[in-house]
């Protein structure tokens, strides 16, 4: 496949604190675009990109994301992108959804078309310790079109963002796991009790994602960690940090579930029944 490349800066979004930009591509489809500039460094784009391909190995909506080359022309004639010291080279795109971000409320969430993505969501921000979807209401985006809650912004993941290293993982390895502070926030706990009200019957509704996760194969864990553009500069060691932390989160998947069915209420009435 031929790496895409971005053709047009269209304008930078008003919402986030990156501020991304609204770009089109020579597949003459619309992108949202990150690319390396003074606040955003190569583990942020590296971020991105690992929880997008296990977005889509664990089947969690979220847009179609990927690699894009920023030409060099384009931002030496863009104001915008020199303003932020903008570098050309391979940047992290998803594909523009039309939707709004409004973050969770009581009336947010009751206009959910797909709340059976709770689970999915609250594990996923969980084993990869995203610390930015919780209260940051830019973070909760739902669709226009079909009121589908999905998945992005995976920048502030491995729990503090783009400043992880080797030591701040192998800390973060940790059983029974850590959960991150931000997965208490109201917003899950508004979700969870809709979900609730939607599957009265759903005694261990985190266990379907857990079990997905626990079988993904290392060829498949390790395919989310290939072709990382050089310039992000990921060095061996914390790329291989962060591959093992990802395999660590993979044996531990059960002990996830059982910390979450704890703080969502779900281990009432009787001990989890099945193995994975
Ligand atoms: N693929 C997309 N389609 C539609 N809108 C998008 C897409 N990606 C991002 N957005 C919108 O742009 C906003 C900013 O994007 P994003 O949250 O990824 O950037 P950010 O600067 O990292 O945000 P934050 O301030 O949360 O760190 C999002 O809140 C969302 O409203
Ligand atoms: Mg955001």
């Amino acid at each position: 496949m031929t790496l895409l490349e971005i053709d047009t800066i269209i304008h930078q979004m008003k919402a986030g604190n990156s501020q991304p930009f609204l770009v089109s591509c020579n597949d003459s489809k619309q992108y949202v675009m990150k690319c390396l500039n003074n606040t955003t460094n190569g583990k942020a784009l590296f971020n991105e990109l690992i929880a997008y391909r296990l977005s889509n190995l664990l089947k969690i909506d979220s847009p179609k994301s990927g690699i894009a080359k920023l030409p060099k022309n384009i931002v030496e004639s863009n104001t915008l992108l020199l303003n932020n010291e903008s570098r050309y080279g391979k940047c992290f795109v998803s594909q523009l959804i039309n939707g709004v971000s409004l973050g969770i409320n009581p009336i947010t969430v009751s206009s959910i078309s797909n709340i059976n993505i709770f689970p999915k969501l609250v594990f996923f921000d969980t084993f990869l310790m995203n610390s930015d979807r919780a209260d940051n209401k830019g973070n909760w985006f739902i669709t226009k079109k079909d009121k589908k809650l999905i998945a992005l912004d995976h920048t502030n993941i491995f729990r503090i963002a783009q400043i992880w290293d080797s030591a701040s993982l192998a800390q973060d390895s940790q059983n029974p796991p850590e959960i991150i502070k931000q997965i208490d926030d109201l917003s899950y706990r508004l979700l969870a009790e809709r979900y609730k009200k939607n599957n009265p019957q759903t005694h261990h509704p985190f266990s379907p994602i857990a079990r997905i996760f626990k079988n993904l194969s290392d060829k498949e864990i390790h395919s989310c960690f290939s072709k990382i553009p050089s310039e992000w500069k990921i060095s061996d060691t914390d790329l291989q940090a962060a591959q093992n932390f990802i395999l660590f989160q993979r044996e531990h998947s059960t002990d996830i579930v059982n910390e979450l069915d704890q703080k969502f209420g779900f281990n009432k009435g009787g001990y989890q029944h099945g193995k994975f």
